[in-house]
């Protein structure tokens, strides 16, 4: 068991950190100043100006404060690169071969002056020397994998930088003798389809030995969970700890909510269930936690719930390609270019406020022409499509259970998208005791809690340094 414990929650666009700082203390956010500021949001950015003698790098709020130009390279989205492997039909093909093949390079040579004979040499070169590298055991390597040793080389300088940032902000934290670079750290991950053992995956293996790499401890029992379990758990237990007689006090954890009334008294209220959806930059996380009849006596964390759980690659990058798609090419590269930081805003703008953004001398991008329809259209395209991954994924409940619903990640910030995926999650015999999001509308006859940004964005962090997670605490209810 670990007394105390860390949890990252590397997102594709801000990672966050939680703290358990004592055994049953509440969890935390680390860098907490103010609901306002979502300081613990930290930019998963890291930019390196060669513009100097040597090379400069940078980290979060710095970097993302600056636009990529001569000399400045801007790295963001790179933690998707970690978890893509090659795809099934280039299996080993480097850039360069996949090049050699290519119709492009048919054509340039085209327009070169170079003969289809002499192109056709030049092919046959490679594949021989292909040949004769495979021969002596040596695997050349393909684009998939470059690019994920290339984002492990990131994370490891990333979470290097991290560490010295959380250290810093918990030497502010009141708690006297404490030494915070003991604490060990727990990472969560999507939970993409690799099954049952997420530790196995290989892009868990990168992420946990950048970690260990950067100068941290993993927890020693449970160093990674997923990201959707972990959500869960976070708004859930809204960050509570606390034991009875050595044990993990679930009844004070989950607050006593319908979780506790459904687990006491499964004959009457039963099945409970607890439904998660959270649009994220990169996925949409879909997890359905069913507490198991006898969950809550349970002595062992993995009997406690049967747990499903989805993350499909639906989240805002996807929809930010769709609209760079639809707009004149000069503007999509216009917000390309933008200060990472600064495309947060036009985000908001383009797809909460529906309000166009002004692009320089490209003048208004959006509004209420075609081109704003063409962006509303692909933000109520994006909304129907998740909801399909939500009707996918979620069960008839036949009317039965106790059941809540979770919405949480930046996506659901989006009123269609908040819209869409409370329909499709409420059609047919499902019904919900409880939502928890952000901006929700209060309704008679419903529970509603409205989430801030500790939990809509931090609850994954928050989640995975809970009590909860302590396997060998599990079990009093
Ligand atoms: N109201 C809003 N409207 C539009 N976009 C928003 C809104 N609120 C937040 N966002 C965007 O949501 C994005 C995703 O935030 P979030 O913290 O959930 O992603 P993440 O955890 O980094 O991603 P992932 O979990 O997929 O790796 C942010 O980068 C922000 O631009
Ligand atoms: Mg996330």
């Amino acid at each position: 068991m670990a007394e105390r414990v860390f949890c990252i929650d590397l997102g594709s666009e801000y990672t966050k950190v939680g703290l358990r700082r004592d055994p049953s203390a509440d969890g935390q956010l680390v860098n907490d100043t103010g609901i306002e500021d979502t300081d613990f949001c930290y930019p998963s950015v890291i930019v390196v100006d060669r513009s100097g003698p040597s090379p400069v790098a940078e980290f979060g709020k710095k970097a993302a404060g600056r636009k990529a130009s001569n000399g400045i390279e801007v790295k963001s989205n790179w933690k998707q690169d970690l978890f893509t492997t090659a795809g099934p039909d280039e299996p080993t093909a480097t850039p360069l071969e996949t090049f050699l093949r290519s119709d492009d390079l048919t054509r340039l040579a085209g327009q070169h002056g170079i003969s289809p004979a002499q192109l056709g040499q030049l092919r046959q070169m490679v594949t021989a020397a292909r040949e004769l590298l495979t021969s002596t055991g040596i695997r050349p390597v393909n684009r998939a994998a470059q690019k994920q040793d290339y984002a492990a080389a990131l994370a490891h300088r990333f979470f290097h930088w991290l560490r010295q940032e959380v250290l810093r902000e918990c030497a502010r934290l009141p708690s006297a003798g404490l030494n915070y670079a003991d604490i060990p750290v727990r990472v969560t991950v999507p939970a993409f389809a690799h099954g049952a053992d997420v530790t196995t995956n290989p892009g868990c293996r990168l992420l946990t030995t950048a970690v260990t790499n950067a100068g941290w401890r993993l927890h020693p029992t449970l160093p990674v969970v997923t990201e959707p379990y972990a959500n869960a758990i976070g708004v859930l237990t809204e960050g509570r700890n606390a034991t009875k007689k050595g044990k993990a006090d679930y009844g004070k954890l989950f607050a006593r909510g319908p979780l506790i009334t459904a687990g006491k008294d499964h004959a009457k209220y039963g099945p409970y269930r607890a439904v998660v959806i959270d649009v994220g930059g990169y996925t949409i996380d879909l997890t359905m936690l069913t507490l198991r009849p006898d969950g809550l006596l349970s002595t062992d964390l993995d009997r406690v719930f049967d747990v499903a759980q989805k993350s499909v690659p639906l989240g805002l990058s996807a929809l930010d390609a769709r609209v760079f798609a639809v707009i004149p090419p000069e503007k999509a590269a216009w917000l390309r270019g933008q200060a990472w930081q600064d495309f947060d805003g036009c985000r908001v703008s383009l797809y909460t406020e529906m309000k166009p953004i002004r692009s320089g001398t490209l003048g208004l991008i959006g509004g209420s022409g075609p081109e704003g329809n063409a962006i509303r259209e692909c933000v109520e395209q994006f909304a129907r499509d998740i909801a399909v991954e939500v009707q996918k994924f979620l069960p008839d409940f036949g009317g039965r259970g106790m059941n809540e619903l979770i919405l949480t990640g930046g996506g659901a910030g989006i009123p269609v998208v908040r819209a869409a995926v409370l329909a499709a999650a409420t059609v047919g015999g499902r019904s919900f005791i409880k939502v928890h999001g952000p901006e929700l509308k209060k309704e008679a006859g419903k529970l509603v809690n409205e989430l801030d940004a500790r939990f809509t964005r931090g609850g994954t962090a928050v989640g995975g340094a809970s009590l909860y997670f302590e396997p060998s605490l599990a079990g009093s209810a």
